[in-house]
């Protein structure tokens, strides 16, 4: 067993960390604070790679493996959760779905200007009633011979009104119940489809998260992604890697905490000597450390199985909730070791904590990566 890295995934780590200090870390608390959308360092992600990391090159993009994408998911996650999860939608949901089951004109359309980073996607399988719950899908596609009828809303879309490409779930022929479901790829712009009202949330607050609303949009069905009935198996085969992005993203949120806390514990004094020579805070660093390199272990343990093409549903489900689990114990004990200035803005960690919360909730929430876990144990 071989937990040495690369040096081309030490270069990748590498660069991620220096694109995240010097590119998102400057106005991360400004971004924050007014919901704005890091588009210009978005662009930049995609110049310099970061969009398309795994998809092959003849498709414009890295050629890279899963343990890379992590390392850099961490890196920018570490800074600012918001870009990181455009980052991990586009990556591991939109182009690793078309790549893997998508026709070779959807991936020269679609495929290579995302993975190249000159647009970016979204995908939409929830709705105001199907979170958890995902095979009651309420948004129907029709079949009207050469293309669908899509009607319906959809909730809390990551990247909702800054995307060009939208993978949407949708159900076809009800009787079937899941095996009745289809993913079709919608274009911005096609008439009917409408972007709605943007969430004002607790966290990864410059993320883009809207309601999208679909009345008679006509979709070519040369849009669906696999054949007449895939959309449910598609979704959940997808989300299974997308959990390992999240895992990724939970541990670069707790790191990145923690490393703001030891620096600070380095340098604050109380009673006349440093946090860091109080026992108490000694353990708290102890207990951060071990939690962060065992999700890490985790999550290397599912990208490792991802990329030698083995059975990796049960590992990404363990990485996503144990690192979501501890990306919330870490960034409390972060604030509570800055003290009243880790409860304002200035000091980062603050926002750390309220943009943990959100990697237990989205790509399935906690008790939905236990019944994932339990069922594979059971199985
Ligand atoms: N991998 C592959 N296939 C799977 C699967 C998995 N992990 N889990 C279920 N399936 C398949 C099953 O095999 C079954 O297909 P067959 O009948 O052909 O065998 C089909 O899906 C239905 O499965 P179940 O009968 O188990 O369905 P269920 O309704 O009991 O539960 C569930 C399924 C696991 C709870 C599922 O609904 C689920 O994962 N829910 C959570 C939804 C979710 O993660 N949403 C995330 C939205 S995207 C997002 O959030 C992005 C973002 O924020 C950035
Ligand atoms: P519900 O399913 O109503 O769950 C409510 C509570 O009940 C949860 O604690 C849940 O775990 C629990 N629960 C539900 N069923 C069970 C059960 N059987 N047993 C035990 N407990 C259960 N979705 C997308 O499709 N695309 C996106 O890009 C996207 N981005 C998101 C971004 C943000 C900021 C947010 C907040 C959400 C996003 N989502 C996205 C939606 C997200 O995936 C859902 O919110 C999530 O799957 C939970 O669904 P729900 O909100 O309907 O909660």
């Amino acid at each position: 067993m071989n937990f040495e890295l690369t040096e081309e995934q030490i270069a990748v780590q590498q660069a991620a960390r220096d694109f995240a200090q010097t590119e998102l870390l400057p106005e991360v608390i400004e971004r924050d604070t007014h919901q704005k959308f890091p588009a210009a360092q978005i662009k930049k992600m995609g110049e310099l790679g970061f969009m398309g990391m795994m998809v092959d090159p003849k498709y414009s993009g890295g050629g890279m493996d899963t343990i890379s994408y992590v390392l850099a998911m961490e890196e920018i996650s570490k800074v600012d959760a918001s870009a990181s999860v455009v980052m991990s939608v586009n990556n591991s949901l939109v182009c690793w779905g078309i790549e893997t089951f998508g026709t070779e004109e959807q991936k020269e359309k679609y495929l290579k200007p995302m993975a190249a980073g000159q647009i970016h996607g979204a995908f939409c399988l929830s709705e105001p009633e199907a979170g958890s719950d995902a095979t009651s899908q309420r948004t129907t596609a029709e079949d009207k011979g050469d293309y669908y009828l899509l009607n319906g809303t959809k909730n809390w879309i990551t990247n909702g009104s800054t995307a060009s490409v939208y993978i949407v779930i949708a159900q076809t022929d009800a009787d079937k119940r899941h095996k009745g479901i289809n993913a079709l790829i919608v274009e911005k712009g096609m008439p009917g489809f409408v972007v709605g009202k943007k969430e004002d949330k607790m966290g990864i607050r410059g993320s883009d998260t809207h309601s999208l609303m679909f009345t008679d949009v006509k979709v070519p069905k040369a849009n669906r992604i696999g054949a007449d009935g895939f959309g449910f198996t598609f979704a959940m085969t997808t989300l299974n890697g997308g959990r390992i992005g999240i895992a990724a993203q939970a541990l670069g949120i707790a790191s990145g905490a923690y490393e703001l806390a030891l620096s600070y514990a380095k340098e604050r004094k109380a009673f006349n000597k440093k946090l860091s020579e109080h026992q108490a805070i000694q353990f708290k660093l102890a207990e951060m450390a071990t939690k962060i390199d065992a999700a890490r272990l985790l999550l290397w343990q599912a990208a490792y199985l991802k990329d030698e093409k083995k059975d990796f549903v049960k590992a990404a489900s363990m990485a996503k909730l144990f690192a979501s689990q501890i990306a919330q114990e870490v960034t409390t004990e972060a604030v509570q070791i800055h003290g009243g200035y880790g409860y304002v803005k200035e000091y980062h960690v603050e926002r750390l904590m309220r943009d943990a919360k959100i990697t237990q909730i989205y790509e399935g929430t906690t008790e939905i990566q236990k019944m994932v876990i339990s069922r594979e144990l059971l199985k």
